[in-house]
């Protein structure tokens, strides 16, 4: 065998056992994310086996300089074995190639059949959704919505509201105080004070509000809770008017049917004061649902809500509106009672612990 026969059948071997190597490393099958190296390792194994300074291409050269009778057998032999060593790092490429972007779809992969992943919606607590369709009625009749702060004085609290030290009545409000003076409001009537010495009269406003008391929790009661107060001063107002509107707004909150009853009462801050009840809005104020005493208003056919009355001329002093030009009206009422009341929740303090599955039934 000439040396040129030798020489090319090295470079065939050579090869061999170079791509040898790359089998060992498991190249079919082989983990996907380890292709790409693969492929860059067989990119080298082509430039060393058929670049120009490959073993091969030495080997063509030589083509031309053997004796002419063993020219073409020579060719043939290089040509054979460039073949293979094209042909067999062809296909390694193409393999990995493959495994390549097989991976690359698999790491892409997107299940457009899976069902998105919806959006929890919130709602609101039905103290919220109460109160909101109150302030709409109201709104509707020209009043304004009046916010104001949780922690007051006891002028506001009280001696603004003629209940002054020392008035049973501040007894009944006890609530939490803290070392500087200040306590938290017992009820929303401070915003009567604070509204009508912002604006003066005339004034119409809405204000509903937390409130605190000094009470043990129970079924009815909790240490906060809700108040409405409305509070209408003009001149000419008169008790018609209070009348009017809390049976208005009861109304429109329940029935056109619905019938109000005002029941004497006192309120420090009222002269004359009452207390209001309402016809039922379950029973319409018969007493009687199916034959049976009906729940909300135990058998009676009224609902009491809350008090009310003509502000005092003391109230008005207060916040510098002379009581012989103006007067007017105030209500107030608790909103846990009424939310309790609309949506049958016999406890009230479940209004307050948070527990989604007692809160999402209300929408
Ligand atoms: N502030 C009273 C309470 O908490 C409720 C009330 C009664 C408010 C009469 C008023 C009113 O505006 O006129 O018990």
């Amino acid at each position: 065998m000439s040396d040129e026969t030798t020489q090319v059948e090295a470079a065939g071997d050579e090869f061999e056992r170079d791509f040898a190597g790359l089998g060992e490393m498991q190249l079919v099958g082989a983990d996907p994310s380890k292709a790409e190296e693969l492929l860059r390792i067989v990119g080298e194994l082509k430039v060393r086996h058929t670049g120009k300074k490959s073993a091969i291409a030495a080997a063509k050269k030589l083509i031309g300089k053997v004796a002419a009778e063993k020219r073409a057998d020579f060719g043939q032999l290089v040509q054979t074995v460039e073949n293979k060593i094209v042909s067999k790092i062809a296909e390694t490429e193409a393999k990995l190639k493959d495994l390549v972007s097989q991976a690359r779809t698999e790491s892409e992969r997107l299940d457009v059949t899976i069902p998105g992943r919806r959006p929890r919606t919130g709602h609101l607590h039905p103290i919220t959704i109460v109160r909101q369709r109150i302030e709409d009625i109201f709104v509707s009749m020209g009043y304004s919505i009046e916010d104001d702060r949780e922690i007051e004085t006891d002028y506001y609290n009280f001696d603004a509201l003629n209940i002054p030290e020392g008035h049973p009545a501040r007894e009944s409000q006890d609530t939490f105080y803290t070392t500087e003076g200040f306590a938290l409001r017992s009820q929303t009537s401070t915003v009567q004070i604070r509204a009508m010495e912002r604006r003066g009269a005339p004034i119409r406003i809405l204000a509903p509000g937390r409130v605190f008391r000094r009470d043990t929790p129970d079924m009815t009661h909790t240490p906060m809770f809700h108040q409405l107060e409305g509070l209408c001063v003009d001149k000419g107002i008169t008790m018609a008017h209070l009348k009017g509107t809390v049976t208005e707004w009861l109304q429109r909150l329940f029935d056109k049917d619905t019938r109000t009853r005002f029941r004497p009462s006192y309120f420090p801050f009222t002269e004359p004061s009452a207390e209001f009840d309402f016809s039922c809005f379950v029973c319409h104020g018969s007493g009687k649902l199916n034959g049976e005493r009906c729940r909300p208003c135990k058998g009676t056919g009224w609902i009491e809500l809350g008090g009310s009355g003509m502000v005092h001329p003391n109230v008005l002093r207060a916040c510098n509106i002379d009581p012989t030009v103006y007067s007017g009206f105030a209500f107030g009422f608790g909103l846990e009672r009424m939310a309790a009341l609309v949506y049958e929740i016999d406890d009230i303090r479940h209004m307050f612990e948070n527990d989604v599955r007692f809160l999402e039934q209300f929408k």
